[in-house]
């Protein structure tokens, strides 16, 4: 059969990885694919830029029409990162009746639905399965392991960046910024690392799966999102006392005839298995109607588990898998039945709260009044002995960290606000969910 060409976009962190693993494992991925995959191209911003590796008979050229224009390329991979820019390539590579592979999540939550109606109209698939917890295929896992059910809910940590500070500060006591940098430094983080810790890559990749697992057509302003750039090391260590650890989760869940969908830090009980997931790894919780619980782990980020799944994608191009797939299953089709987001409001589930209040009689009684007039029923309290006085005799504030049974959302921020009004409140509280 004939040679697969590859023109790859993007020669950074991931396109270095790809281009590893198809000059140096020629003839296993030639085995795998039925045929020889060839990657002819390389695109790059900065020509001058010094490279880690030489591979050898790859042309890297600094202009992306080489690609697009040569009648030889099959398959471009977009492996730029960043929205327009990528937005374009892609459009441009299936115009010219090219298939696409890329690891972009910002680009499929924004524009999925422009993209795989370009593809149906070109007649040539699109694969992303890299755009999505790194080397964990787990759209493959879900479109195809568990296409017998109906996906009930998921919960997943999807940011390697996130699960890597947070476990650097909660195992090695290392800062905040040191984590972060040290994540920068190993590849795990985007260009913009803001876009990891504020948690709106964890919505990118929710927006892809949410469409994978439940069909549902969603951008990332749809999806609530908290990151982990706001925690405090004291939330950490209360969660640790309390027999819980914090992680930044996916969450999505059908329920009341729609999906609820959410990005936040949360508290998971300690002897859950994604209490255990440590370092760049990624892990996927996935409940399915027939299958039930199950659970999807791997590094999510950095050079070779992504590049692992961009070559897979290319195997499934060259074998025509991947084509079949794109028919079949027919992503953000627009004839798929609409699929409702629920409102956050009237979602439900356990919290973990924090105040910072005045050592007074009756404070606490004041507190759990609120509570239970919004009918939150508290399930736990922890508020250790106070500072010392200060040098005017009077007590330093206390911290008091309530855990709650379920609460519905909107019940829950009424409460928050109005205790946070009280005078014996010193500073804002507050509140993290818990995932069961
Ligand atoms: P990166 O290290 O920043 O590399 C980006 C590459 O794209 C560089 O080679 C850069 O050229 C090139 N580039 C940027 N803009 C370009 C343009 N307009 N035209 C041509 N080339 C351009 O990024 P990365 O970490 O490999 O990530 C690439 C994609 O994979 C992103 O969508 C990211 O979200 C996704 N992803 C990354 C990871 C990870 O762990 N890093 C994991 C999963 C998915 P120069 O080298 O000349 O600057
Ligand atoms: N920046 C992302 C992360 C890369 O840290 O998970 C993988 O998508």
């Amino acid at each position: 059969m004939q040679q697969l060409s590859v023109g790859m976009v993007g020669l950074g962190t991931v396109g270095a990885g790809v281009a590893r693993i198809l000059t140096q494992h020629v003839g296993r991925i030639a085995r795998r694919a039925g045929r020889p995959v060839e990657l002819k191209w390389a695109v790059v911003r900065d020509l001058k830029k010094r490279r880690d590796a030489d591979f050898e008979g790859v042309r890297v050229v600094d202009d992306v029409r080489k690609v697009i224009e040569d009648p030889e390329v099959g398959v471009v991979v977009e492996l730029i990162g960043g929205v327009d820019a990528a937005r374009r390539i892609v459009l441009d590579a299936l115009a010219a009746g090219k298939h696409v592979v890329t690891a972009n999540k910002a680009l499929l939550a924004e524009h999925g639905p422009e993209i795989l109606a370009a593809a149906r109209a070109a007649d040539r698939a699109v694969a992303f399965e890299a755009s999505v917890a790194g080397g964990i295929p787990i759209l493959g896992a879900i479109d195809v392991g568990l296409a017998a059910n109906q996906v009930q809910s998921l919960a997943a940590i999807l940011n390697g960046t996130c699960n890597y500070i947070l476990t650097q500060m909660t195992q090695g006591g290392i800062a905040y910024s040191q984590a972060l940098a040290d994540a920068q430094a190993l590849g795990f983080a985007e260009a913009d690392p803001t876009l990891d810790v504020d948690g709106t890559d964890t919505a990118h990749k929710l927006a892809v799966l949410a469409q994978i697992a439940f069909g549902a057509d969603v951008r990332t302003a749809d999806i609530p999102r908290e990151g982990i750039d706001r925690l405090e090391i004291a939330d950490l260590t209360y969660a640790r006392e309390l027999g819980y650890t914090i992680k930044l989760l996916a969450h999505a869940r059908l329920a009341d005839g729609g999906l609820e969908l959410r990005v936040a830090p949360s508290l998971v009980k300690n002897d859950r298995p994604l209490a255990q997931v440590h370092g760049p790894y990624n892990a996927v919780r996935v409940v399915g109607d027939a299958v039930g619980d199950t659970l999807y782990y791997g590094r999510g980020a950095g050079m070779m588990p992504t590049a692992s799944a961009v070559v897979a994608d290319l195997i499934d191009v060259a074998t025509g898998r991947a084509a079949i797939t794109s028919r079949v299953l027919d992503f953000w089709s627009p004839d798929a039945p609409p699929v409702p987001l629920l409102p956050a409001s009237r979602t439900r589930r356990r919290n973990y709260l924090r105040f910072l209040i005045a050592d007074r009689p009756g404070v606490i009684a004041s507190i759990a009044t609120i509570l239970g007039h919004k009918g939150i029923s508290i399930a736990s309290v922890i508020q250790h002995e106070p500072t010392p006085a200060d040098e005017n005799g009077e007590p330093g504030p206390v911290p008091l960290v309530i855990m709650t049974h379920l609460a519905v959302e909107e019940d829950l921020r009424d409460a928050i606000r109005e205790i946070d009004r009280l005078d014996v409140v010193r500073a804002p509280s507050v509140r993290l969910g818990v995932e069961e």
